[in-house]
């Protein structure tokens, strides 16, 4: 039999820490295949799968850009990504029909839960950045009950139609603008927040702001948990502050390995090898 093929589409993907640790889990369990991280230009997505060969291709991740317009190749899209209104994990399945999921609000709440001992129920949050992981973030913390949700762009406009989508299961939802001066005025209006989480892609290493803070120390509730999506560096500028203000913090990988398993198991059919992924992930981005 061939070696089966898996991999990761995004734009640029080449930073991507996904091959590393889904090709240990792989070879740990023994199953013969290779996963890869395929460049797929901005609005190439319905070419690219037209071009696939489905013969060996258990499926694959989705990222940055191609999330939404993903859907539009799939034959089945599950609830939670439909909730979601996006789709990061494509499965082939055996009659070769393609499937699409979301694992990023797995993965999120997991993190949280289990690394950040967070519980969302009755909570006051603050999610900064309102594209493709925001999405996912802000719907699981609504349908886990925050009391309130503070959605911080830096186009208010996207965050306003964001809320505007979802189902706010009655809590306290508003959409501000990130820019200093302005957040500063509308926080200082609010409850503290017990929960912050960075969906936007500041402090993320190879971006355009890889210095780059989203929020200022004195922002920083010293009680609050902050939880940087961006998995690389380890520590990101807003954590350095937020430890600097003696809040506590959570990096973005074991989320990123998290939504991981998922995939792995919806690919495989197997139980992901989460120690394994774990090791893996830390090496190939923390060296
Ligand atoms: N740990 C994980 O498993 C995981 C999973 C998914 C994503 N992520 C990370 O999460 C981050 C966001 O991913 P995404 O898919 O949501 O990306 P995206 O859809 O491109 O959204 C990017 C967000 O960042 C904001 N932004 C970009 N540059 C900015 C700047 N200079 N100043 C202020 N805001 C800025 C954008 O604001 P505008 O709307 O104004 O453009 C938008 O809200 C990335 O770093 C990604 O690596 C991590």
């Amino acid at each position: 039999m061939a070696t089966k093929r898996v991999g990761i589409i995004g734009y640029p993907i080449r930073h991507s820490a996904s091959p590393a640790f889904q090709q240990a889990a792989l070879d740990f369990k023994g199953i013969d295949a290779k996963f890869e991280a395929w460049a797929v230009e901005p609005g190439m997505v319905v070419e690219w799968m037209a071009q696939q060969d489905r013969t060996d291709l258990l499926g694959f991740g989705v990222t940055v850009p191609h999330k939404q317009e993903i859907m539009k190749v799939l034959d089945y899209v599950d609830n939670d990504a439909k909730t979601i209104g996006a789709v990061n994990t494509v499965v082939v399945s055996k009659d070769k029909r393609l499937l699409g999921y979301n694992t990023d609000a797995y993965g999120f709440l997991e993190a949280l839960q289990e690394d950040g001992g967070f519980i969302p129920e009755g909570q006051h949050v603050l999610v900064l950045g309102a594209g493709g992981v925001s999405r996912a973030v802000c719907t699981v913390l609504l349908l886990e009950g925050v009391a309130s949700l503070t959605l911080a762009n830096r186009t208010v406009a996207r965050a306003e139609a964001l809320l505007g989508e979802l189902n706010t299961s009655g809590a306290k939802v508003e959409a501000v603008s990130i820019e200093p001066d302005a957040l500063t005025a509308s926080l200082a209006a609010q409850e503290p927040k017990a929960l912050i989480v960075n969906c936007t892609s500041l402090g993320m290493l190879h971006g355009p702001d890889e210095e780059a803070s989203p929020l200022l120390q004195e922002m920083i509730p010293p009680t609050s948990l902050v939880f940087d999506l961006v998995y690389n560096p380890a520590e990101t500028p807003l954590m350095k502050l937020a430890e600097a203000a003696g809040a506590k913090t959570l990096g973005g990988l074991s989320m990123l390995v998290y939504q991981g398993t998922k995939g792995f198991q919806l690919w495989t059919g197997e139980a992901a090898p989460l120690d394994i992924m774990m090791s893996a992930a830390k090496k190939a981005v923390l060296g």
